[in-house]
């Protein structure tokens, strides 16, 4: 039998597919099954889809089996990312055969790419989406109900769904996404998403805070407020703007964005990513400081330790910039934790260059990072500009030293946690038993210990003692 259930990946979420929201048949006249790739933005616009379809009388089901619309949120960032899209789509293919009603949708980054190619190559899509689209999911669905193929891939230069509601699926009831920019205004060269997201926008400042007062109230304690470059948020309220008594003031920063979040509740978490080190202000860690629930807590992808190669990538910094932006984070906040994203291999990086990313890991300490081997996407402009020179044996190679090196980095900053006390949100169990509770602490370490005779709940805070660690976890017991 194919297996079209949820497969979820221990790294990441790749993959995962959603379980059922409401399942009353009363509500819902129709199911619809979804998968989501790539970034967190994808997953977060997945809850917006969802949220659309609800509308329109579909419900989720965890079973692609006995769904009438198959959706596939794509992801384009890297070759790889795309050929496990298209695997999936074989196998879709054979569901497709066997039950003739059926509808199969390709949303997200890869629709946007490819466009109405993708139903040129792909003959069993019945729908290609674009992130900028998905109000019009409804009325496509209706036109592919009478057997034509549709396409809307339109990018906005306002859509920020702001007014949608999105439905948490798949959700543990303690920690959230929200979303507040879409696009990207930066060039990297190497980097598909300008293409695929379109322009940078700001999502209403308000619309923000009051998705997070709404979780809050519903019992979720953390909130990770999402973009590309969450750092040149920016929000100018239009209408007070226009009244002459407000006239001033109105912009909000992403600083301003994190105190008013900050202020929803003490006891609501605040994190966010991801933090392009060009633009994370001194306001920005100032405001961190200041507020006890903004955790702790910045991934701050480097990408390369190199000068020339950044400035190949179009990164707009040097490596001493990047390393006195570290410097800058840890004289501010000497306990926030760092991760990174790393690409290994781009155009003509040298050994020596390859020896300065190493270094620079080991300068700013991360407590882990994502590492990539470069992967040469179409139309961007280091595939218009440069040869992807360096073999692949290479790559894998360097590679692998950035990925001993972060395991190395990694023991290192969970063994100096040993013996400290942390204030952990209790997320729900531990994967490896049912007795030990898994949470996190402000930076973002995963914390296990035994739940013993206390009657905490998910949701709660407690204080665990760290007494022993893993590459990728601490182990503690609770303060009674
Ligand atoms: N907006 C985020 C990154 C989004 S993409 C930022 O600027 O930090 C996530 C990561 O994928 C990037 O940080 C980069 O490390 C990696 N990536 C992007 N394009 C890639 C490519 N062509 N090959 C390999 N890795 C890539
Ligand atoms: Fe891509 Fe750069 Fe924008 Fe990040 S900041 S999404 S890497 S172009
Ligand atoms: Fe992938 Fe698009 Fe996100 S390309 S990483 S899903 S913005």
């Amino acid at each position: 039998m194919l297996d079209l259930t949820a497969k979820v990946h221990d790294e990441s979420r790749q993959g995962e597919a959603y379980a059922p929201f409401v399942n009353d048949p009363t509500v819902y006249r129709k199911k619809f099954y979804i998968e989501s790739y790539g970034c967190q933005m994808n997953f977060s616009d997945s809850e917006i889809v969802a949220s659309i379809l609800n509308k329109e009388g579909y419900g989720a089901t965890r079973n692609a089996e006995e769904a009438d619309l198959v959706l596939l949120n794509t992801c384009s960032i890297r070759e790889k990312a795309e050929q496990t899209v298209r695997k999936r789509l074989t196998e879709f293919r054979k569901a497709k055969e066997s039950k003739p009603g059926l509808l199969v949708g390709v949303l997200g980054c890869m629709a946007e790419r490819l466009k109405a190619k993708f139903l040129e190559e792909e003959k069993l899509v019945d729908m290609v989406v674009g992130p900028d689209a998905y109000r019009s999911l409804p009325g496509l669905i209706e036109e592919a109900e009478t057997g034509q193929k549709t396409v809307n891939v339109l990018l906005s230069r306002d859509e920020t769904y702001a007014d949608i509601s999105p439905v948490r699926l798949e959700s543990n009831g303690v920690t959230a996404f929200v979303s507040i920019m879409r696009g990207c205004n930066n060039m990297c060269s190497f980097c598909v998403v300008p293409f695929t997201r379109g322009r940078e926008r700001s999502r209403d400042a308000f619309s923000i805070v009051a998705e997070a007062q709404d979780l809050f109230d519903r019992g979720f304690r953390e909130v990770t407020l999402l973009g590309q470059n969450v750092d040149s948020y920016y929000w100018v309220n239009e209408e007070a703007a226009a009244t002459v008594q407000n006239a001033a003031g109105e912009a909000v920063t992403f600083a301003k964005l994190l105190e008013m979040v900050a202020l929803v509740s003490p006891d609501l978490r605040v994190r966010f990513s991801t933090s392009h080190p060009k633009d994370i202000t001194e306001e920005v860690l100032l405001t961190m400081a200041k507020y006890e629930n903004i955790c702790k807590y910045i991934h701050l992808p480097v990408q390369s330790g190199n000068s020339r190669i950044l400035q190949l990538m179009n990164r707009t910094y040097t490596r001493e910039w990047y390393m006195a932006k570290v410097d800058q984070i840890k004289r501010i906040m000497p306990d926030c934790g760092i991760s990174a994203d790393i690409i290994t291999g781009f155009c003509t990086e040298t050994e020596e260059e390859h020896q300065e990313t190493l270094s620079i890991m080991e300068y700013s300490k991360y407590d882990y990072s994502f590492m990539f081997f470069y992967s040469e996407r179409p139309g961007t402009l280091a595939a218009r500009r440069y040869k992807d020179d360096i073999p692949e044996e290479v790559k894998k190679r360097r590679l692998q030293e950035i990925i001993t090196m972060q395991n190395r980095l990694s023991v290192e900053s969970n063994k100096l946690d040993i013996g400290q006390t942390y204030k952990v949100l209790i997320e729900g169990e531990s994967k490896r038993s049912d007795q030990d509770w898994m949470g996190r602490n402000s930076r973002n370490k995963a914390v296990v210990f035994a739940k013993g005779n206390s009657n905490y709940k998910k949701g709660d805070y407690v204080y665990v003692t760290i007494t022993d660690c893993t590459q990728g976890t601490l182990l503690g017991y609770l303060q009674q």
